[in-house]
C-alpha cells in the first residue's frame, strides 16, 4: 500500500488495491505518429504519475532512420506536456526519462531488430525489466506483417524462462473480412492468442464499461431490457473535427471502417449481449461474440444504410473546408465521412428492435451516446392534448464528453388543474458522484497489456464478425455513386432522416 500513501493523486479513502504492473519494457513502433504523441506517450506518463508502472519501466521508441538525430526525450516531453491528463511532475518525468531509448531504423531491415534486441537486453540489465516486453504496433496496417515477421526471425517474440512477450495492435485490423483473416493468421503464427492485444480504445472508456455495470449490477433495468419494452436503440458518435492531417489514413477507409466496424459494433454488443457467467475475459467475449453473430443486415440496404461526405461550412464560428478540399484528398474521392445503418438481431430478446448506428465527422458538436428508447405506455389515461409533449421514455448513456446517464420520463406539470404531463429528465454526472476523474482509455488499456489482463481487448472472432457485418454494406456502397454531401457544422446528410422515418421513428437529438 505504500504507493497509495505515497501518491498524491490517489484519494486516501480509496480502499482498492492499485494494480501495479511488474517489471517490463514497452516498445513503441510508430513513435512519430499522431496517436503515439496524443494518446500513447501521455498515457504512459499518466500511469507513471499514478504510481502504476514499475520503477524500472523502459520505453523504447522505434522510428525512421532520419530520426537518429532527434532528441527522443524532448519529443516525449512535449507530447506529455501537451496531452497528459495528470499534472506535470518533475520527479515522475525524470524517473520515466531514465528508461527512454530510441532505435532509429527501417522497419523492414533486420539490423533494426538486432539493435532493438541489444537495447532491450541492456534495459533488462540496467533497469531490471526481466525480459518482459510488449511490442506496440501503432503503424499503418500494411506494415503489421513486416514487423511481426521480423519480431519472429529476430527471436524477439520468444519469451525465455518465465518472462512474457506481448503484441499490441492498433486498428484498423484489416480493411475487410479476408484481409482481417489473413492478418490474424500472420499474427497468430508468431504470438499465441493470449499474447495478442487488439486495441479498441472505446472499451477502455469508463463510460463504456459502465454499460455492463448498469445492466448487470441493478435490479431495475434488466427486466425491461428486451423487445417487450424497448422500441429501438440509437448509437450516435458525432465528431466536430474533420480529418485533420490524417488524409493518408482516412481516404479509402471512411467512417464505416474507421469507427462502425469496431467502436460502434462493440457498443452494440455491450447493449445487446446476455449476462456473462463472470467478468472473466472468456465469458465476456463469448457473450459479445454471440450478440454480434446474431446481427442481421436489412435486405434493402438502399433504404437502411446512408452515407455522406462533409462539404464546406462553419465550425465554431470559423469557415471550414469540405472533405474534397482537404490536403491530400483526391477531388474525386468517394470516401464517406458520415455513415448511418440499421441493424437487427435475430434473438428472442431483440426480435423487432432495430439498432440504429450513426457516426460522422464535422457535425454540430462532439458527442457519443447510446440511447435506449422504450415503447410508449400501452394506455395513457389523460386528455389527448395534455400528453402531446410526451415522448418515449429513454435511458441515455452519455459516453462523452459530458459523461453520465440521463433517464427521460413523463411527469406532471406543476400548477395545472388537469393532469398535464411533460418530459423531464433525471441526470447522473460522473463529476458529481465520483471524486476521481476518469482515466483516459489508453491508460487503462496500456496498464491491462502490461498486466496481461485481456477482457477489454476484442478477440479475433469479434473483429472478423465486425467485417462480416460490414462487408456487404461496403460492397453495396462501392457500387454506388458519390456519398451525399452535407454542410460542415450541421447534423449530417438528409438521407439519415428518411432512413429512420421510414420505420416510423425519429433520431434523438443528442
Ligand atoms: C478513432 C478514429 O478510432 O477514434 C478517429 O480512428 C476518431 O477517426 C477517434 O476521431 C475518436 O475517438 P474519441 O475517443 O475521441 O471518440
Amino acid at each position: 500500500m505504500s504507493s497509495v500513501r505515497g501518491n498524491p493523486l490517489r484519494d486516501p479513502q480509496d480502499q482498492r488495491l492499485p494494480r501495479v504492473a511488474g517489471p517490463c519494457s514497452m516498445v513503441l513502433f510508430g513513435v512519430t505518429g499522431d496517436l503515439s504523441r496524443r494518446k500513447v506517450m501521455p498515457a504512459i506518463y499518466d500511469l507513471c504519475n499514478r504510481g502504476l508502472l514499475p520503477p524500472g519501466f523502459g520505453l523504447v521508441g522505434v522510428a525512421r532512420r532520419d530520426w537518429a538525430e532527434q532528441d527522443f526525450a524532448q519529443i516525449v516531453h512535449d507530447a506529455v506536456r501537451e496531452h497528459a491528463r495528470t499534472p506535470f511532475n518533475e520527479a515522475t518525468w525524470s524517473r520515466l526519462c531514465e528508461g527512454l531509448r530510441l532505435v532509429p531504423g527501417d522497419l523492414a531491415d533486420a539490423a533494426t531488430y538486432a539493435e532493438l534486441a541489444r537495447v532491450l537486453a541492456d534495459l533488462d540489465q540496467v533497469r531490471g525489466t526481466n525480459g518482459n516486453h510488449a511490442f506496440y504496433l501503432s503503424i499503418p496496417p500494411g506494415m503489421f506483417p513486416v514487423v511481426v515477421e521480423h519480431l519472429k526471425s529476430s527471436r524477439l517474440a520468444e519469451p525465455s524462462g518465465d518472462s512474457w512477450r506481448r503484441v499490441v495492435i492498433e486498428k484498423p485490423f484489416g480493411h475487410d473480412l479476408a484481409s482481417a483473416q489473413h492478418l490474424n493468421h500472420v499474427v497468430q503464427e508468431v504470438f499465441p492468442s493470449g499474447s495478442v492485444f487488439r486495441i479498441d480504445h472505446y472499451l477502455g472508456k469508463e463510460t463504456v464499461q459502465n454499460l455492463l455495470a448498469v445492466r448487470f449490477a441493478n435490479a431495475m433495468f434488466e427486466p425491461l431490457w428486451n423487445a417487450n419494452f424497448i422500441d429501438n436503440v440509437q448509437i450516435t458518435m458525432a465528431e466536430d473535427i474533420g480529418i485533420g492531417g490524417r488524409a493518408g489514413y482516412y481516404d479509402g477507409i471512411g467512417a464505416a471502417r474507421d469507427v462502425i466496424q469496431n467502436h460502434l459494433l462493440q457498443l452494440l454488443a455491450l447493449v445487446a449481449m446476455e449476462e456473462p457467467l463472470s467478468f472473466d475475459a472468456d465469458d465476456v467475449r463469448e457473450e459479445k461474440q454471440k450478440a454480434l453473430r446474431a446481427v442481421r443486415l436489412p435486405r434493402d440496404l438502399g433504404k437502411h444504410a446512408v452515407r455522406g461526405q462533409y462539404a464546406t461550412g462553419w465550425q465554431g464560428g470559423v469557415p471550414v473546408r469540405g472533405y474534397l478540399e482537404e490536403d491530400g484528398i483526391p477531388p474525386s474521392s468517394r470516401t464517406e465521412t458520415f455513415a448511418a445503418l440499421r441493424l437487427d438481431l435475430d434473438t428472442r430478446r431483440w426480435a423487432g428492435v432495430p439498432f440504429y448506428l450513426r457516426t460522422g465527422k464535422r457535425l454540430g458538436r462532439r458527442v457519443t451516446e447510446v440511447a435506449v428508447i422504450f415503447k410508449r405506455a400501452p394506455h395513457l389515461p389523460f386528455e389527448r392534448t395534455a400528453v402531446q409533449e410526451l415522448g418515449n421514455n429513454a435511458l441515455v448513456f452519455r459516453i462523452q464528453p459530458d459523461e453520465g446517464m440521463t433517464l427521460r420520463f413523463g411527469a406532471k406539470v406543476p400548477g395545472t388543474s388537469s393532469i398535464q404531463v411533460r418530459d423531464v429528465s433525471m441526470d447522473f454526472q460522473y463529476g458529481d458522484s465520483f471524486v476521481d476523474s476518469s482515466p483516459e482509455a489508453y491508460e487503462r488499456l496500456i496498464l491491462d497489456v502490461l498486466l496481461g489482463d485481456p477482457p477489454l481487448f476484442p478477440r479475433h472472432e469479434e473483429v472478423e464478425l465486425g467485417w462480416r457485418i460490414l462487408d456487404p454494406v461496403l460492397d453495396f456502397w462501392s457500387a454506388k455513386g458519390a456519398p451525399e454531401p452535407y454542410v460542415s457544422g450541421g447534423w449530417g446528410p438528409h438521407g439519415q432522416y428518411a432512413m429512420i422515418e421510414r420505420d416510423g421513428r425519429t433520431w434523438r437529438r443528442p
